[in-house]
Order: C-alpha cells, then structure tokens, then sequence
C-alpha cells in the first residue's frame, strides 16, 4: 500500500518503519516523507533512503484548514493510500481526519487513554504510575483518542527521569509501530464501528 510518513522532528519511529521496509515484504511501501519543519533530521533519514520528501511549513499558511489542504493535495499527487503519524505534532483539521479515517496511524509515547497530549512522561512520572508505554492507535477527530491497535507496556523504574523513561518507551514504539502499519496495510487489523477489529 502506498503510504506517507509525516514527520516533525527526529523521526527514528520514519527509520524504524524505513528498516522494516527495505528488509523487503512489508505490505506497506514508503512512497513519501512530509515535515512539517524544515531542516529536521528526519528529513534527512528520508533522502538518505531515496524517499521522497515534501516540508509543508504550517507557518505558511493562514490556518489549520489551508494547512491540511496543502498536505492534502501534496497526497493525492503522490497517490497515498496509507498515512503514518510519527512524531507529527500538529492537530488535524475534522474533514482531513474523516477523508483518511481508517487508513492513517499514529504512534503516541504513553498507554492510552492515560496521558494524552504533551509530555505524556512528565505526565506519567507526576502521577506515580508503575508501567507506562506506547499505542498505536487509528487517528480520529479527538486527541490521541482513536481505537487502539496495539500497545507495549514499559516499567517504570525508581530512579527514571522523562529522558531515561522516553528511551525505553521509544524503542518499544520502534517495535510496534512498523508491526501495526504492516498490520493495517495487510488489512489483518480495520477500523470497525470505532474499533481496531483484528481479522488475521
Ligand atoms: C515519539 O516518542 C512519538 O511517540 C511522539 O513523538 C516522538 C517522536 O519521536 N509522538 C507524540 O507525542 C504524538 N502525540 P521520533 O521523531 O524520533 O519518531
């Protein structure tokens, strides 16, 4: 399935989704990188695989609306099928949520529905929870509030601060993520009434 990644920032959930990729038999096929920021280094993860790359800088447009129409056509020409969120960090308008409703994924660093939003580890160490983690989940017009189609769970340990706790999580995201875009891709999981229903 031909799919996006977009991106914010680092982009090592792009270089996990890129391994799996070119280890070749994933049914998900890279066609496209889309930043929202320049200069980021998962721009240059991307090139460095040959893929495709677009910044579409939201500081450019007047709103969120002519944001996502922007980001919009930019996958239409390309002929997405399939869009994967990671680590993109801006809110997405209702029309375009409901246009890719089943066939975009986002990975989020905590168990969801705990901890939506920013600094989910500051969040999770505040609170005093004893195993937080990462989900993948199909993105809807909430925040961070779309069926979940897999998570891992992760210790947290006495002495974690958010930097040591992130590190952890995010090698569990690393994990689970190319899992559930192939996973989606292969149609073994839908988004069903609501719900990530699992088939195969
Ligand atoms: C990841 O931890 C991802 O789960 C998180 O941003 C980080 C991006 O890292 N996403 C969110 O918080 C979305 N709400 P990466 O650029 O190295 O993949």
């Amino acid at each position: 399935m031909k799919t996006a990644v977009l991106i914010s920032g680092t982009g090592s959930n792009l270089q996990a989704l890129i391994q799996r990729w070119q280890a070749g038999g994933s049914a998900y096929d890279l066609k496209l990188v889309v930043s929202n920021k320049k200069g980021v280094p998962g721009l240059l993860r991307a090139q460095e695989a040959n893929l495709p790359t677009a910044v579409i800088e939201h500081l450019a447009y007047p709103d969120r609306d002519h944001f996502d129409q922007a980001m919009d056509a930019c996958l239409e020409k390309h002929q997405i099928e399939l869009i994967a969120l990671a680590g993109f960090m801006r809110l997405l308008t209702p029309w375009f949520v409901k246009k890719w409703s089943g066939r975009m994924i986002n990975i989020h660093p905590s168990l969801l529905p705990a901890f939506q939003g920013l600094h989910t580890h500051k969040k999770a160490l505040e609170y005093g929870v004893r195993y937080s983690g990462c989900s993948v989940i199909f993105v809807d017009d909430g925040v961070d509030s779309g069926a979940i189609i897999d998570q891992a769970v992760v210790e947290v340990l006495p002495d974690d601060d958010e930097a040591r706790l992130a590190k952890r999580i995010l090698a569990q995201e690393h994990i689970i993520f190319p899992q559930a875009l192939d996973d989606v891709a292969r149609g073994k999981v839908r988004l069903t009434q609501g719900r990530a229903l699992r088939t195969g």
